[in-house]
């Protein structure tokens, strides 16, 4: 992946991701030998849009590497508020790195950014659109834990219209597993037509709004948060918010070796009460991100 960008995954192949499997658990077994793969670079992490996880993941990848930051975690401190164009602000970052991470609200910016530049650059998220690395750790989380990915059920719930999280899954599960999808979500937020046309046209999928009567049959279920930001009405969004809640209740019918992931940040979709039951395997998801973010990142700009 020596100096590829990462934007839709479109260039991520089957191998591709099991080279990154094999890298993040070297780097998990023995993060220090690592601690030199990045000396004299620096990556500029550029963020137009809010983010804990993400940024902090990539950031300390990096620092755990041994190269180091600049960074934008606020849309208004850029030029971009002055009127700059993304790719005029892209460009003139790129002089100073050898790695863009970026996020933005708009879909498609990843695309527009990296034409514009000659190093390499992540998509951290654009808009509703994809979110490459949530995928590859959501990946890593499912065979860490399922040690394996093939041949699951998984259960998709929530927003899955705005998620991009849910839509990146859903590409390359479908590119590279053979999985079955349960997808539940109200009927306002079901998933979009260009996914279901672009990836599930062979896959064995169920649509459903009932994540009780459904729950039993899973291997992964894999929640996620109404995306209030993405809404254009308050009201809309204050309807469908609490549709879902996962609690000791929801979890009594389903499987001993259910795992139960989240892209996070959560709202109200998952009880805290189950935040201990062995099944939560979310903050454990946050933890291999950043294996797989330091591995990412060691292919690309990486002296290995
Ligand atoms: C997700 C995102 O930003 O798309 N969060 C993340 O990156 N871990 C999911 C979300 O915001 O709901």
């Amino acid at each position: 992946m020596k100096n590829k960008s990462i934007i839709t995954l479109d260039n991520v192949s089957r191998d591709n991701l099991n080279e990154l499997f094999n890298l993040a658990d070297k780097i998990s077994e023995n993060e220090i030998k690592y601690n030199n793969v990045l000396k004299n670079k620096v990556v500029a992490s550029l963020f137009f849009e809010p983010s804990t996880r993400t940024r902090f993941s990539f950031e300390s990848a990096v620092f755990k590497l041994g190269g180091n930051v600049i960074s934008l975690a606020d849309a208004k401190s850029s030029s971009a508020s002055k009127g700059e164009s993304l790719s005029d602000t892209v460009k003139t970052v790129s002089m100073y790195s050898d790695l863009i991470v970026m996020r933005h609200n708009k879909d498609g910016s990843a695309l527009v950014a990296d034409n514009s530049i000659d190093i390499p650059l992540i998509n951290a998220g654009d808009g509703a659109h994809y979110h490459p690395t949530q995928t590859m750790l959501d990946l890593y989380t499912i065979y860490k834990e399922k040690k394996t990915i093939n041949n699951l059920t998984i259960g998709v719930c929530g927003d899955l219209k705005f998620g991009r999280t849910v839509h990146t899954l859903v590409k390359m599960l479908s590119k590279h597993y053979n999985v079955n999808f349960v997808f539940i979500s109200p009927d306002k937020l079901k998933i979009p037509d260009y996914v279901k046309k672009k990836y599930l046209t062979n896959m064995n999928y169920k649509e459903t709004s009932n994540l009780e009567d459904n729950i039993k049959d899973l291997d992964v279920l894999y929640m996620t948060r109404v995306q209030k930001e993405r809404f254009f009405s308050e009201d809309e969004y204050i309807k469908l918010k609490d549709k879902y809640i996962l609690n000791n209740k929801s979890l009594k019918v389903a499987k001993e070796d259910l795992i139960i992931m989240h892209p996070l940040p959560r709202n109200n979709e998952i009880a805290k009460e189950i935040d201990n039951d062995k099944r939560a395997v979310y903050f454990k998801q946050v933890k291999y991100g950043l294996y797989i973010r330091m591995a990412l990142i060691s292919l690309i700009i990486g002296d290995l």
